[in-house]
């Protein structure tokens, strides 16, 4: 079978499965295979694929038919111009997220050495795609899960980026604490679904763990909790960014009255995504 016959049965499998991008995920699944680019994909279009690398293909494809993420199958995700590595211990970075990546570099640009502390880093992604575009940040990230952090280290040993790793309950570490007195921004992409969603998930959604998506009944439980730590230790000027569920961001925002500077941000589907907080 050439590529360009395998690009179109793939997509129509895929398509088959429900799978919401079929096109994107059959080109995507070649890239891998072939180790080729995406531009070059079209030229070997009329090439044939050996055995060996269909019977890989067809593996993959069984998985995803099932629904399995195609992040997980592969073992990677992209972030923000990053390949990162990703397994079911972490949650899968999303491309929304990539926004809070470009709201903290707006508030960081002016900084020489900015500090930064992501709590809840999971693969990294944050804290990796700042120091990616800010080398001489000085950055910490944490995690609850000791796995998420296995992963994180993994990504940012890769990259050779040196970024802390503390596993820690939101702030309440010491050593997080003294960081975060002298950081410039924290970041939170923290879990942010109410538990009464746990049944209406995408299959692609149930395959993050559980510690990375729910937050309790009403999806703010640790946004609660994130807010009068930040502000009990953050320094005056220094920015607190989260990501919030658009169902829940007034709420958040409702709540952080004592911080002198409130903004909420949009997403690329202009709903309230972003907390912006100055204290
Ligand atoms: C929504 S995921 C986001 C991961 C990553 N920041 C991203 O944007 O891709 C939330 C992360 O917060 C972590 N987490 C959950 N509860 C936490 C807590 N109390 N303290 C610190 N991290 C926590 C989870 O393990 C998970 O890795």
């Amino acid at each position: 079978m050439t590529v360009h016959e395998l690009r179109q049965e793939l997509t129509a499998r895929l398509a088959r499965a429900g799978i919401a991008s079929p096109e994107a995920e059959a080109a995507w699944l070649l890239t891998h295979l072939l180790g080729v680019s995406r531009a070059k994909l079209g030229l070997v279009g009329g090439e044939s694929v050996d055995e060996a690398d269909a019977r890989t293909l067809e593996g993959w494809l069984a998985r995803r038919e099932r629904r399995e993420p195609l992040q997980h199958i592969l073992g990677l995700a992209p972030f923000y111009g990053l390949t990162l590595r990703v397994t079911p211990a972490v949650l899968i970075p999303r491309p929304e997220t990539e926004q809070l990546v470009e709201i903290a570099l707006e508030q960081l640009s002016i900084l020489a050495t900015p500090r930064v502390l992501d709590v809840g880093t999971g693969c990294g992604a944050i804290a990796l795609a700042l120091k990616h575009e800010l080398p001489d940040a000085l950055v910490m990230a944490t995690d609850l899960s000791h796995a998420a952090l296995e992963v994180a280290a993994a990504n940012a040993s890769a990259l050779g980026y040196a970024v802390t790793l503390v596993q820690a309950d939101l702030l309440a570490h010491p050593e997080v604490e003294a960081f975060a007195r002298e950081a410039d921004l924290v970041t939170a992409n923290l879990p942010y679904l109410p538990e009464g969603d746990r049944d209406s998930l995408s299959p692609e959604v149930q395959a993050d763990p559980p510690l990375a998506i729910f937050a309790g009944q009403d999806g703010l439980q640790h946004f609660k909790r994130l807010l009068p730590q930040a502000h009990a230790l953050l320094k005056p000027g220094a920015w607190l960014l989260a990501e919030l569920d658009p169902r829940n961001a007034e709420t958040a925002l409702a709540s952080a009255t004592n911080w002198a500077d409130r903004q909420l941000r949009p997403d690329l589907l202009d709903r309230p995504r972003f907390l912006l907080l100055q204290r």
